[in-house]
């Protein structure tokens, strides 16, 4: 935050670029753009591990078509390494287990197109350290920095970063926590932030939006593969006890912030299919992160089913990345909507009682207007038709979800509104705006003074500066009162500094003079609404980049 202060005093600058104080240092690294597909070895194998069976679990992951259908994240869990440090204080991979290395085994997993996870823990033990199951203290306390950079040389991809300890507050959590955020980024290498604040403490993970500290967060204790322990948020979780839990968060989830209901347990026995089946649907529907924790090699044909339907991975990667809203709860009947990016809306009818029995809503209760819709039964893949009905008989503890098209996506019903203010607005603006046609918004932000009513205005920020680099943020804002379609930002950076990666738009040029045009899915900005694009760039971030304008077409 001091480096901010020294923006701050620059003012506001040429062309639109306004200097604000980094409020809540959100997170917004330009990963985890969705929620991260992939397998992790806990679940399945917990420390008994080795680099052969991470190979061959990638092997798997690739020939079994799952890596094809987004499973890239390869995430190695607990025991990995070595139980002491070296003489410098480095973390090492355990040799016996892991004798190439670290490094020999990201470099495999990348060779297969995957891409490498590992675990580790802020505070002095990891939790297999912890419960003596592993011996050795190797966390990452007071070796944040450290521990980062050899996370990046090894060309880790994700950390799975877990409390497990009884101690600290919530606050304490989270400057702990982000001490590893910002030690991530400062390696400037994209990873995606996976933390756990719940492991033997108390389940902080519900009690805040910790999009501002990671890309994904631990809404619950540790899943085991049953239905119903019984818990309301403590060890083992139940599918049902995880979705009581993490429904009511939903407006936390976001392009590269989402809630985490734990790594799943399809195919790991424990639930029927109808149980397997909910489980994958509901955290599809959650827009959770698909993270498998089966065994690959051996996989029943069932399992492979649940995790290669399409139309519930398509659902749950949908670019709006909202997690479904709830429409309706009796006890028995639930019903859940996600809006999608093309204007359809997924609709879940779970049915949480122990018989059979008939779920109905109806597409104006998900926010569609109408009068004429298709259904997609994403399980059988069979399409029907309906005047506004969405109904259908489901089994005990079975969930059956609808991709329902047609009519026109109104804004999200009454009903949703505790849930929806910060993920609502980008899911109103591609599927609304069509009827502002483009002519309608000769909108005076063509003019390149991108600060005046009715244009957009780039507001430029530091999020972090480690003196040879930093990640600068840029807020592309509509306050115009049509929606903008294409923007482009042109500016022109500090002598020294050059642009190493960028997300969240396309660039032109690295340094001096640049311009960066939207992404593919963030060009249409509604009336009010607004995007960012990041960048992490070399050099020293004291200077703010001049010359700004942004433009629309
Ligand atoms: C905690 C986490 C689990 C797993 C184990 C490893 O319990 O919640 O997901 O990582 O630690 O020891």
């Amino acid at each position: 935050m001091r480096r901010v202060g020294a923006l701050l005093a620059a003012g506001i600058l040429a062309g639109g670029l306004i200097a604000t104080q980094d409020q809540a240092s959100a997170l917004e690294n330009g990963v985890a753009r969705t929620p991260p597909m992939g397998w992790n070895s806990w679940n399945t194998f917990g420390c008994n591990i080795s680099e052969t069976l991470i190979k061959q679990m990638a092997d798997a992951i690739v020939n079994s078509g799952l890596r094809d259908l987004g499973y890239k994240y390869v995430v190695v869990d607990d025991c990995w390494f070595n139980p002491t440090r070296d003489s410098s204080g480095n973390l090492q991979g355990n040799p016996s287990r892991f004798p190439s290395g670290m490094k020999a085994l990201g470099d495999y997993l990348h060779g297969k197109g995957l891409k490498f996870g590992l675990y580790e823990v802020p505070v002095d033990k990891t939790c297999a350290q912890y419960f003596n199951s592993y011996s050795g203290a190797t966390g990452s306390q007071g070796h944040e920095v450290q521990d980062a950079r050899q996370f990046a040389a090894w060309g880790v991809d994700y950390l799975k970063y877990d409390w497990c300890s009884p101690n600290g507050t919530i606050t304490d959590q989270v400057n702990t926590f982000a001490k590893m955020r910002d030690a991530l980024a400062a390696t400037g290498r994209q990873i995606v932030y996976s933390i756990n604040p719940n492991s033997i403490h108390s389940k902080t993970g519900p009690q805040r939006n910790w999009g501002d500290v990671a890309n994904m967060w631990r809404t619950t204790e540790d899943i085991t593969n049953k239905w119903d322990t019984g818990q309301t948020n403590g060890y083992p979780m139940g599918i049902q006890n995880i979705v009581n839990v993490t429904i009511p968060l939903a407006s936390y989830a976001k392009p590269g912030a989402f809630n985490d209901p734990d790594m799943m347990e399809i195919g790991r026995g424990g639930m029927n299919d109808t149980e397997m089946r909910s489980h994958f649907a509901l955290w599809a529907m959650m827009a959770s992160p698909l993270i498998a924790g089966n065994d690959i090699r051996n996989m029943d044909s069932a399992t492979t089913t649940i995790l290669k339907n399409q139309n519930l991975i398509a659902i749950n990667q949908d670019s709006l990345a909202q997690q479904a809203r709830q429409i309706s709860n009796d006890g028995t009947r639930r019903v859940l909507a996600k809006n999608l990016s093309n204007g359809d809306v997924a609709v879940a009818l779970f049915n949480q009682g122990g018989s059979t029995t008939t779920i109905s809503t109806t597409a104006s209760a998900v926010g569609l207007s109408g009068g004429s819709f298709t259904l997609r039964d994403a399980w059988s893949n069979g399409t029907s038709t309906s005047t506004g009905t969405i109904s259908a008989s489901v089994p005990a503890h079975g969930t059956v979800v609808y991709r329902v098209s047609g009519g026109a996506t109104a804004s999200p019903s009454p009903s949703a509104s505790p849930s929806v203010s910060p993920s609502a607005s980008p899911s109103v603006s591609p599927s609304a705006s069509p009827s502002v046609s483009p002519s309608a918004s000769p909108s005076p932000s063509a003019t390149p003074t991108g600060g005046q009513p009715g244009g957009c205005v780039a507001t430029y920020k530091v999020i972090n500066d480690w003196g040879s680099g930093f990640q600068s943020e840029v807020t592309v804002s509509n306050n115009g009162s049509s929606t903008l379609d294409g923007w482009t930002v042109k500016m022109t950076l500090a002598g020294g500094q050059s642009i190493s990666s960028l997300w969240n738009g396309v660039n032109t040029g690295t340094s001096g003079a640049v311009t960066v045009k939207n992404a593919a899915y963030n060009g249409t900005i509604a009336a009010n609404g607004s995007t960012t694009f990041g960048y992490t760039a070399n050099g020293s971030g004291s200077a703010a980049p001049t010359g700004v304008t942004c433009t629309s077409p």
